[in-house]
């Protein structure tokens, strides 16, 4: 009789647990169908245009960047809803230059929103780029800007030089004979170690050769790099970012660092080595009243002064973060660029043509090319850049601001986003807008040069068509989070390619 009691108690119990839980599951269903309701015609950004499932969630934007086309679907996107489209629940999008300049000018009314936060390895450590305290980050950014200056970009220049003649050499060295082809290779991974060990060289004042052919451990370490971008990349566009956010500090970061490959662990302890070697080197000029050598970009950083207060401009850790997250932003962006840049010239022969009689014209001296006068008066060179960059932006989607207490007005529209939404203006979009770049998806320089001399039907290119493409040219965005590498990549990659073609 006790038994059967027990049984029936257990009986009823599991019955009670079963029926709450159904409950919950119905209330749950409930709760989703009314939050779908709701972002549909209720949120605030319903009455934008947008893919379907976008409207309730980030998968949409998830599944494009994991397949990594994200830049295409955006256009896409553009092209089919408009000028403005709602990319997921919390997210819009705008696709002309008047909208880019109000969402990412110096005095926008906006910040980096809570997903940058994804990109540092350790949530501790965070560098200028992932900033997202304004205040802090206006901080850093000064000390960077000064760090990295025209001046110090240009006493680096020698040491970008030097990487760019050897790389130039390793192209030809697997050439038989004159007039020959040499080996294939894969460019694009070719170009991220040329990059690499660039920034390797002018932040740690050490360069690992990763270009070079032979065993070398760091080798792998900037493909590494791009993998770990990739990653991460995919989680700022994924439904379960926030998830993502909240276990970083809570042992995700540990795991991450015990699980990486023991390249990225050779390279973390070269770039601590090396900073170390590098700080005690500047140290004792310091207190020797000596001057150094050799004058990188690390050089500068230390050296760095806040330019508003005049006070000493890093601190040991935070000079530690910027150097690696300059490798890392540098390297990532750049060495793109140059896989573009090969890309478009083995398809364009005849752009090459014109290149080596800009370049010969000029120059008449292998050491005379570097920047100066005569390399900014090879403005064919400059348009290819350009054009590579235009058609082939690093930064291609639409790089995320959150609107702040206040709201945001867009410019060119009459739309107020209130605040906690993010919002972007994709590079890849407007550099394929027709209205501004005729033929959007044909490689052509001379766009970027006025041809007043036939008319526009014949290939003339008129003053207000380049000034049309200029005004909506944005590769290294604008504003306070804009690009402070600007003139470094700009120097890197004219200077290698000028010399390539001598
Ligand atoms: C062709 C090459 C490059 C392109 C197209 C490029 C483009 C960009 C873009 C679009 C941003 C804004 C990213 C965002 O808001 O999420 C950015 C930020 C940044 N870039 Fe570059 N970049 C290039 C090369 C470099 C180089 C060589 C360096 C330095 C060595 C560098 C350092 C940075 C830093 C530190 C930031 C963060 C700035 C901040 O948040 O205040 N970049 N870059």
């Amino acid at each position: 009789m006790f038994s059967i009691l027990k049984i029936d108690a257990v009986y009823f119990y599991s019955d009670f647990l079963y029926n709450i839980s159904i409950t919950f599951l119905q209330l749950q269903q409930y709760k989703y169908i009314g939050s779908a309701i709701y972002c549909a015609f209720f949120h605030p950004l319903s009455k934008y245009p947008g893919p379907f499932l976008a409207k309730f969630s980030a998968w949409p934007s998830f599944y494009n960047t994991y397949k990594g086309n994200r830049h295409v679907w955006l256009w896409q996107c553009h092209e089919i809803y408009g000028p403005i489209v709602r990319t997921s629940h919390e997210s819009l999008s705008f696709g002309t230059p008047e909208a880019l300049r109000s969402i990412y000018e110096t005095r926008a009314n906006v910040g980096k929103p809570r997903q940058y936060a994804v990109w540092p390895r350790d949530s501790t450590a965070v560098n200028t780029f992932a900033c997202i305290d304004k205040i802090k980050h206006a901080r850093r950014r000064r000390v960077l800007t000064s760090a990295i200056s025209e001046r110090a970009v240009r006493s680096s220049e020698p040491y970008v030089i030097q990487h760019a003649d050897r790389w130039a050499a390793e192209l030809l060295a697997s050439s038989t004979g004159e007039g020959e082809w040499s080996e294939s290779r894969n460019v694009s991974e070719w170009a991220d170690c040329f990059v690499f060990d660039i920034l390797c060289d002018l932040c740690f004042g050490r360069s690992y050769e990763t270009k070079v052919p032979g065993p070398n451990k760091l080798r792998s370490v900037p493909e590494n790099i791009a993998t770990f971008m990739e990653f991460s990349y995919n989680i700022i566009y994924s439904p379960f970012v926030d998830v993502w956010l909240w276990m970083k500090p809570k042992g995700l970061d540990k795991l991450f660092s015990k699980l990486m490959p023991q390249a990225i662990k050779d390279y973390i302890r070269f770039v601590e080595d090396s900073l170390a070697e590098r700080v005690k080197q500047e140290k004792r000029h310091e207190e020797n009243n000596t001057e150094p050598t050799r004058k990188d970009m690390l050089h500068y950083l230390f050296h760095a002064k806040d330019p508003e207060t005049g006070g000493q401009g890093y601190t040991p850790a935070e000079l530690y973060e910027d150097a690696d997250m300059l490798t890392v932003a540098g390297a990532d962006t750049t060495s793109g660029v140059f896989a573009a840049l090969f890309f478009y010239l083995i398809h364009n022969p005849e752009v090459v043509q014109r290149l080596e009689k800009e370049i010969y014209a000029n120059f008449t001296n292998i050491d005379d090319v570097k920047s100066g006068p005569q390399l900014s008066a090879c403005t064919y060179l400059r348009a290819i850049i350009n054009e590579t960059l235009r058609m082939s932006p690093p930064d291609a989607d639409e790089l995320p601001r959150e609107s702040l207490s206040g709201g945001l007005r867009i410019g060119g529209t009459e739309e107020i986003i209130p605040a906690g939404f993010n919002v972007g203006s994709p590079i890849y979009v407007l550099h394929h807008d027709p209205e501004m770049f005729p033929q959007p998806f044909v490689f052509r320089p001379e766009r970027w040069i006025v041809d007043e001399s036939r008319s526009e039907r014949d290939g003339g290119i008129s003053i207000e068509s380049v000034q049309r493409a200029e005004a909506a040219f944005y590769p290294f965005l604008m504003g306070i989070r804009g690009c402070p590498g600007k003139t470094l990549a700009t120097i890197e990659l004219s200077v290698t390619l000028a010399r390539m073609v001598f």
